[in-house]
């Protein structure tokens, strides 16, 4: 075995690919990983959030680039990530964060349209960037996938099937690609996030989400999207390399708290 050196822990230099990077977490990993001096292609449906996100990244001396993006569009992730391929010289690491929240019981009359658009999002299009991705991929140097699950993903909650669904098929995909591209190193981990302060939970009022808090975590909060966007990053260090098809809970201690 080599030596461990101090660039195992270091992403310097590598092209980061994060999607939904407008808002939340994806903002957050933009940030952090451009911070770690990564090169970040931010990709987003909002322009808006996206030009936000770019110019936190650039006012700090950092490198970003934004992309307008609908990660449900099997074409159009094909085109930008070919982009970002040409504009980098390369992909090395995909962060597939972009998500919508669209809860629903069982038998509402519109469940099947919100079905098909939480599965498009939270489910297909990760492997739309997979498939996009995986030439450049296997020219890294230090390939990783990171998909952002959910506690959803672990366990359930009413009136959220869609959701719960898609994110459990997350881990699955997690675990299936992991066990597929391990032979070529590259290394693909979920994260399950659990409750987080971010634009799909900012409609929580403060009371409701410490009442949750206090009841389900362990440690009595929410979290923030740079506590996630750090574990992000460690998965994809270089020195992370012999970690692959994990399900990774940062959630505070949800998912083991029993009372
Ligand atoms: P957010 O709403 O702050 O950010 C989500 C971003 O995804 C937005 O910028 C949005 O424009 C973008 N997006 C939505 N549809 C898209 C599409 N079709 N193509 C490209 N971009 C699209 O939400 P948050 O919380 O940062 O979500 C990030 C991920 O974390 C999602 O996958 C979500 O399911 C997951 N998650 C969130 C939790 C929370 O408590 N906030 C808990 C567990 C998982």
């Amino acid at each position: 075995m080599t030596d461990l050196t101090e660039f195992s822990r270091s992403i310097d230099g590598l092209v980061a690919f994060v999607t939904g990077a407008a808002s939340g977490m994806g903002r957050a990993t933009a940030k952090v990983f451009a911070n770690a001096g990564a090169k970040v292609a931010a990709c987003d449906v909002n322009a808006e959030g996206l030009e936000e996100t770019i110019a936190a990244i650039r006012a700090a001396g950092k490198e970003a680039q934004a992309w307008h993006l609908d990660v449900s569009d099997q074409g159009e992730v094909a085109t930008v990530i070919e982009a970002v391929a040409a504009h980098y010289g390369g992909i090395d690491l995909l962060i597939n964060n972009a998500g919508i929240s669209r809860p629903t019981p069982i038998d509402a009359e519109d469940y099947g349209e919100k079905w098909q658009q939480t599965i498009a999002v939270l489910l297909s299009a990760h492997t739309f960037t997979v498939r996009a991705a995986l030439p450049y991929l296997r020219k890294s140097r230090s390939p990783r996938i990171v998909n952002i699950a959910s506690t959803e993903g672990l366990g359930a909650t009413p009136g959220s099937s869609p959701y719960s669904a898609a994110k459990h098929g997350v881990i699955g995909l997690t675990r299936s690609l992991a066990v597929e591209l391990g032979k070529e190193g590259i290394t693909v981990n979920a994260i399950c996030p659990g409750p987080i302060n971010t634009g799909m939970t900012e409609a929580i009022n403060d009371e409701h989400k410490q009442i949750y808090a206090r009841r389900r975590t362990a440690l009595r909060r929410y979290g923030e999207p740079e506590e996630v966007a750090q574990m992000t990053l460690s998965l994809c260090l270089p020195a992370a390399s012999f970690v692959t098809g994990i399900a990774l809970p940062v959630d505070g201690g949800l998912t083991i708290r029993r009372a």
